[in-house]
């Protein structure tokens, strides 16, 4: 977004303010590609063993920390259900590690512009005074009343937005693009401190997966946020950049 990026439109004296810069636009976009590949992916890759293990090991001999009770691709894995799903474990697992250093290079794209742009201090960390709880609740009161589609929220990321966005940009995305390198032995060969510190590869592909279902809940959550504040009007705002509305009024005028 840079909800102060400006574009020229004719002459240098006629500026817009884009609501959402082409960066972000670009890698949001890419992102939902990457995503929605990953998501397919990785659900054919967890068919092939649908339970998860805490530590270095994990197999079909050992009590598994969590398990999905679905069936399985693979005719080894205990499941109770007698017969097997289909494998798909080459395509899926091709179109993963694919998709995964598009979303990793998208990432580094997003995050080097947004830190040098001051993206992320103007737009998306939280301002001092609406960090609190009463603040959050606030807006969720009224998103459900859809007060949000009025106006008076449009101009830049609410404070539940902004919390949100932190949490799922420098806590979700980070650890998923770790614990995915630590299940990889050539990473785990390069730099065990890196796996060890989680506490081996199948705790890495444990927290994987759970860290995708928060991601999951976030995708959930966000799109209906976005029904709620208006979906063709934000939707388009990210594809096209939109207009910031609330600086239009304070450009100088033009003289003569
Ligand atoms: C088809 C699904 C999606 C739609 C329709 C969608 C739509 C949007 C829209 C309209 C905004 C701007 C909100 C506003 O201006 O108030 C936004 C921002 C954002 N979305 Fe999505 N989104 C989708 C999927 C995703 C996914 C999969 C992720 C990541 C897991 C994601 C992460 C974000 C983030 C981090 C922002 C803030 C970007 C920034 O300003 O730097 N979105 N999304």
């Amino acid at each position: 977004m840079c909800y102060s990026a400006r574009v020229e439109v004719d002459s240098p004296m006629e500026e817009k303010t884009l609501r959402h810069s082409a960066l972000v636009r670009v890698t949001h976009w890419l992102t939902v590609v990457a995503f929605a590949a990953l998501l397919v992916s990785g659900a054919e890759i967890v068919i092939s063993h649908p339970r998860f293990y805490w530590g270095e090991t994990g197999n079909v001999n050992m009590q598994p920390w969590i398990n999905l009770h679905i069936p399985s691709s693979r005719e080894s894995v205990p499941t109770g259900y007698g017969y097997t799903m289909p494998d798909q474990n080459g395509w899926s697992r091709a179109l993963h590690f694919q998709s995964a250093w598009l979303l990793v290079l998208t990432a580094l794209a997003y995050g080097i512009g947004s830190a040098k742009n001051g993206h992320f201090w103007r737009d998306i960390f939280p301002a001092s005074g609406k960090r609190s709880l009463r603040a959050m609740w606030d807006v969720v009161r009224r998103s459900l009343k859809r007060k949000a589609a009025d106006g008076e929220d449009t101009h830049e990321y609410n404070a539940m937005q902004r919390v949100t966005y932190s949490v799922v940009i420098f806590v979700l995305f980070p650890l998923i693009i770790w614990t995915g390198l630590a299940m990889s032995p050539s990473f785990n060969a390069a730099f065990p401190f890196f796996v060890n510190v989680l506490g081996g590869r199948q705790t890495a592909r444990t927290l994987h997966f759970l860290d995708t279902i928060l991601l999951v809940v976030f995708l959930v959550v966000h799109v209906w946020m976005v029904y709620l504040a208006g979906f063709r009007k934000r939707v388009w705002a990210m594809i096209a950049g939109g207009e910031k509305e609330a600086d239009v009024t304070a450009l100088p005028e033009v003289q003569g």
